[in-house]
């Protein structure tokens, strides 16, 4: 089978041996997998543009399994791939050649939940969406959300620091995540499953794993701060016509909603063709050159009602929106949000998709699409955009009817060099896995790369973990 064009050589580690096999199936009875026909989905990214070639996948249950398997593969000089829920975006979680595929997703108990403080401790298996259903029988919630919610594990979330719907509201998880155990490339456990809101003594490891990529360790449990569950919850479903306006009612809602506000997103009308075409999915509104999702949380619905009221009228007043519909019950609060949760979905349908996710100053998001709509001209079959407008994180997509190297060239590092001029981020929150990792130098200094070059070689001194991720190929010296 053929690596992807960008993969590095493969480096020289073991190949899987009968004698490896033997130990794995003796650790794991029954969960040691070699029927390729069951290794497959796991060798294959969600975008279905990554392909590996594992021949073994390990289904462990426990952080012991973990840790047997690992300091087997470290002594062994035995690559390493650890999957969640293999949504990821950056081709980071499948193996690139034969390396073994660590699933989590046996690793899906809940070991407790404090009703007094939110706090939830988990295995990193839990799937995002049985976490929260969860928690709202308690009436919390998690304090992230998206739209891969029904595949995606805790773990995978943590280890790619993902971002969100939520982000805006309740901060990323460098924050509500309080505690992480994490195995170490050498097997070793690293217990720093804190339930503590406050704790100073001394470096705060855990910030290290996450957004980490499976690159420094396997996180196998998560402890991690929810909010409660609002009482009113709102959705609003605006369109406006130009980005100017969009922006102006973003402002106007963070003054006028204030401590309410929960999410403020977008797309472009570009993306809407996308979901009436590839989803069946209809506009709720007229049509738009743009939509804006905003939802409000809070805890007195009455309260919540008259701010909306109050927002909708300023804003139809001063002509920044031009139509929309709110939604309160539960059931419309979910079509609404599939119209912006499942752009990413409609997106798979409309050819071979380049994917790009950019964090800018919120005033510039949307010129970074219309430049490179210019830029490609007729090249491109579409250039979409819509994002996390509250968190200044477009994404930027482009579709072609298959996959394109003239096309591809076009678009980077084009994009790339349009991020870096305005100090952007070329990764805001999707990571840089295998597809981005040569471009790290765009967004962070050169000293700060080779100190995180210093920081794999310390806890993986093989480089066992997640090889070919992350990092640059060549880590230059500054
Ligand atoms: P995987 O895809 O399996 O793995 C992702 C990375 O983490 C890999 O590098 C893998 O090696 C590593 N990893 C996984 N588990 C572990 C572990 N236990 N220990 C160590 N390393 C591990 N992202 C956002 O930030 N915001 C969004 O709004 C968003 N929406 C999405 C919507 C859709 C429809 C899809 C398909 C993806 C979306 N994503 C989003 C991408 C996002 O990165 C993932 O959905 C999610 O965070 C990954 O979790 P996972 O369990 O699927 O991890
Ligand atoms: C989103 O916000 O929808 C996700 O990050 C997925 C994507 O970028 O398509
Ligand atoms: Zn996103």
């Amino acid at each position: 089978r053929s690596s992807p064009a960008s993969a590095p050589d493969r480096l020289p580690f073991s190949r899987v041996s009968v004698e490896d096999l033997a130990f794995f199936s003796q650790i794991l009875p029954g969960r040691a997998i070699t029927d390729p026909d069951l290794v497959e989905s796991s060798n294959v990214d969600w975008l279905k543009s990554v392909r590996g070639s594992s021949e073994l996948l390990l289904r462990p249950q426990t952080t012991e399994e973990v840790s047997q398997i690992l300091r087997y593969c470290s002594s062994h000089n035995l690559a390493v791939n650890p999957q969640g829920g293999n949504t990821g975006l950056v081709g980071g979680s499948v193996p690139v050649y034969d390396e073994i595929i660590l699933s989590t997703s046996l690793m899906n108990n809940i070991h407790s939940f404090d009703h007094i403080s939110g706090i939830l401790t988990c295995q990193a298996g839990c799937v995002l969406e049985n976490l929260s259903l969860f928690l709202e029988e308690r009436d919390y919630i998690m304090p992230l959300d998206l739209g891969a919610k029904g595949s995606c594990q805790i773990g995978g979330n943590v280890a790619t620091n993902a971002g969100g719907l939520r982000l805006l509201r309740y901060g990323s998880l460098h924050g509500t995540v309080l505690g992480l155990e994490v195995v170490l490339a050498d097997g070793r456990v690293l217990d720093c499953l804190s339930t503590l809101r406050k704790d100073n003594t001394g470096y705060d490891l855990k910030q290290l794993f996450i957004g980490s990529e499976g690159t420094l360790g396997v996180i196998t449990a998560v402890s991690i701060l929810c909010p409660r569950k609002p009482k009113s919850v709102n959705v609003l479903f605006l369109g406006c016509e130009t980005f100017e306006q969009l922006l102006k009612a973003f402002q106007l809602c963070r003054g006028m909603l204030g401590e309410i506000l929960s999410a403020f997103e977008f797309l472009d009308s570009e993306c809407m063709k996308l979901l009436n075409t590839h989803l069946k999915l209809s506009n709720p509104i007229s049509d738009c050159s743009f939509y804006i999702v905003i939802e409000t949380s809070g805890s007195d619905p009455s309260h919540d009602a008259q701010k909306l009221h109050n927002f909708l009228e300023e804003a139809m007043k001063s002509l920044l929106v031009t139509d929309g519909t709110v939604a309160t019950e539960e059931s419309k609060i979910k079509a609404l949000w599939s119209m912006r949760e499942r752009v990413t979905e409609a997106l798979t349908h409309d050819g071979f998709n380049y994917k790009y996710d950019i964090s800018l100053p919120v005033e510039r998001i949307y010129q970074l699409v219309t430049d490179m709509r210019q830029h490609l001209g007729s090249r491109a079959k579409r250039v979409v955009g819509y994002g996390h407008v509250g968190d200044g994180n477009l994404h930027l997509n482009v579709t072609s009817p298959v996959k394109d190297p003239v096309l591809l060239a076009a678009i980077e590092p084009f994009v790339y060099e349009w991020a870096a001029r305005y100090h952007g981020s070329i990764s805001a929150e999707h990571g840089l896995g295998l597809k981005k990792r040569n471009y790290i130098y765009y967004s962070k200094p050169r000293p700060a790369v080779a100190l995180m070059g210093n920081i794999k070689a310390m806890l993986d001194p093989k480089g066992i973990l997640n090889p070919y991720k992350t990092l640059p190929d060549q880590l230059k010296q500054h």
